[in-house]
């Protein structure tokens, strides 16, 4: 099984951006525990963090036909971009959208996502367990697709 891990724009900063909202771990912290949940697990795990919108859209195109699941946390393109929400239907991988903060908490721009509607789930404001939370779901869901 391979699962694909997306990160967008400012989540290489983990760790030192806004600790209060988003938590002391870094995003090499997060992959890390992530990998070794996968590899207990017999998965494959990818990760790609870029900053750049088409970078990530690339990225969900290459894995047409060698990803099972994508987990993603767009980060601020949640809020923006019909562009990588369109990569993602074009390639027909479930994915769980993942946001470390609660989002419906914050201010009102980050109250609509152009993901959710269209994920498998989502999982927002429990910090770097959300992640976690949706590899459980993301091995789940693919195994009962198979
Ligand atoms: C975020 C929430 C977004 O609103 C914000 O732009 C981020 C991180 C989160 O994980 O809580 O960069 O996706």
């Amino acid at each position: 099984m391979n699962i694909l891990l997306l990160n967008g724009p400012n989540l290489n900063m983990l760790g030192q951006r806004e600790p209060d909202k988003y938590g002391t771990q870094t995003l090499q912290d997060i992959v890390d525990d992530l990998q070794a949940q996968a590899e207990s697990s017999n998965v494959t795990l990818t990760h790609f963090q870029s900053n750049a919108e088409h970078a990530l859209i690339e990225r969900v195109h290459a894995a047409m036909g060698s990803v099972d699941a994508i987990i993603i946390n767009p980060a601020a393109f949640t809020h923006t971009s019909v562009a990588l929400r369109d990569a993602l239907l074009s390639v027909n991988i479930p994915f769980i959208e993942v946001h470390l903060s609660n989002v419906h908490a914050r201010e009102p721009f980050r109250h609509h996502s152009y993901f959710s509607d269209v994920a498998a789930g989502v999982i927002v404001g429990l910090g770097a367990m959300g992640y976690s939370l949706a590899l459980t779901a993301a091995i789940n869901l693919t195994k009962s697709q198979k």
